[in-house]
């Protein structure tokens, strides 16, 4: 096998074998290929694509590539849901309990946040105690018995994925339909779900910029789950705007509870009642993704699904003091107001900046060991669409370090466009496109 034909037929958009795949992941992971001629074919994929065949084949030989976790102690059709990652986008903390307090078993592994997106793992360590690295054994045994469980993924899961997006991130080929699908995808099905209900994000805030990129990425994602046997569904959701009004990991985890005792902001709620709709039909709770939501919304109605959170957070070992008193949860922390500077409407968030804003507040991270300030973030009061008047209130930053915040509230500013007419094209629905 020769590793410049391989690269080559990827730039003459030819097919490649199986045979040639499997050697290239094989080789590449083993050292055996350098650094070099990975990142060509990485670069070849990202300006001519892979065919969906080849990207399913591409993906199977990433996942076992390491370590693959057996979810067979769970009883039953194991749930997870995988968000491409946004900005304010907390819908796991709520979809998880939401879901297993309607009798379904989500087994949730999620990342930390890197750059503009904030990530699962960190929101739930801003709960003191709460344990994000059990072994799969417990953690089984806590999807049994409480319906619902949510950890970092640990041991060598998709060694493939770790160096191809390594190389992807320096040589600028993040940003391909095959390669994201093929990362995403790789780790979802080491993952050991059954059936996957993915999160696509569009708009300034996501990869994807465009409805038809993220659907294509949708549908790709989802051909791939579907050839390995895996139950899928893909929501294309806004991500041109932040989701819920809080960003920042203990502001999102009390916007999450507020979501739970059915007194959250609309967008999230409604997003949240329709992925809990759609992964109870695909775990066979009810007989429609309608008869789910309904479902969902009276479980947020009649208190389940907070008391289900609670549960959850008991059994992954976090304070409930937190989770009943979320003052405590909120912290002592400084914070600082940032006002409009003209009248008019909104007529454009850039969201990747103000989730940037966020990072420059110790809410995220830039590099993997950054320490995070998990009180830090925004609490935003006005969206694309709204109007607002010069000097009224934007936003209220929130961090420890109080000198973070001029240079923060300035990125902040910087993202709105505000005119005298507002732009209605500019206005996006929360749910774009939907694939059940
Ligand atoms: N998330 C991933 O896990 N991989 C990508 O390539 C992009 C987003």
């Amino acid at each position: 096998m020769n590793t410049v034909d391989i690269i080559n037929q990827v730039v003459l958009k030819n097919k490649l074998s199986k045979e040639q795949i499997v050697y290239f992941v094989k080789e590449a992971v083993s050292g055996k290929i350098p650094d070099y001629q990975v990142a060509a074919f990485l670069m070849a994929v990202r300006c001519q694509g892979l065919s969906n065949n080849n990207t399913s084949i591409l993906t199977r030989e990433m996942e076992f590539s390491g370590d693959v976790i057996n979810l067979s102690g769970i009883k039953g059709v194991k749930l997870d849901k995988h968000s491409t990652g946004g900005v304010g986008d907390k819908a796991s903390l709520i979809i998880v309990p939401l879901v297993a307090a309607c009798g379904g078993k989500v087994a949730k592994l999620s990342g930390k946040g890197l750059g503009h997106t904030g990530g699962t793992i960190d929101k739930l360590e801003s709960i003191p105690g709460f344990n994000t690295e059990i072994d799969i054994d417990k953690f089984s045994e806590i999807v049994n018995s409480v319906g619902g469980a949510i950890i970092g993924a640990t041991g060598n899961l998709v060694p493939a994925d770790k160096m191809f997006y390594a190389l992807r991130d320096v040589t600028a080929s993040v940003e391909s339909i095959s390669l994201i699908a093929s990362s995403i995808m790789s780790k979802k099905l080491a993952s050991g779900a059954d059936a996957i209900l993915l999160d696509v994000k569009c708009g300034s805030g996501a990869f994807m910029k465009t409805p038809q990129t993220a659907k294509e990425l949708a549908e790709v994602m989802i051909h791939i789950g579907r050839d390995n046997g895996k139950k899928m569904a893909a929501f294309i959701t806004n991500m041109d705007i932040p989701l819920g009004y809080n960003i920042g990991n203990a502001l999102e985890v009390e916007e999450s509870i507020r979501t739970l005792k059915n007194i959250g902001p609309e967008d999230l709620t409604h997003e949240c009642v329709e992925a809990a709709g759609v992964m109870l039909y695909l775990g066979g709770k009810v007989d429609s993704v309608e008869a789910g939501e309904n479902r969902a919304k009276q479980a947020l109605f009649d208190g389940s699904a907070f008391a289900k959170f609670r549960e959850i957070v008991q059994a992954q070992g976090g304070d409930l003091s937190y989770i009943d008193n979320t003052t405590k949860l909120l912290g002592n922390k400084k914070s600082y107001d940032v006002v409009s500077l003209e009248s008019g409407f909104i007529n454009k968030m850039d969201t990747l900046e103000i989730g940037m804003s966020s990072v420059m507040l110790k809410a995220g991270r830039v590099t993997k060991t950054d320490k995070l300030d998990y009180l830090a973030g925004i609490t935003i009061y006005k969206k694309t669409g709204d109007k607002i008047k010069k000097g009224q209130k934007l936003a209220t930053l929130y961090a420890q370090d109080e000198s973070l915040f001029p240079a923060a509230a300035d990125r902040f500013l910087k993202a709105f466009v505000i005119d005298s007419k507002l732009d209605e094209e500019n206005i996006w629905p929360l749910m774009l496109h939907k694939i059940v």
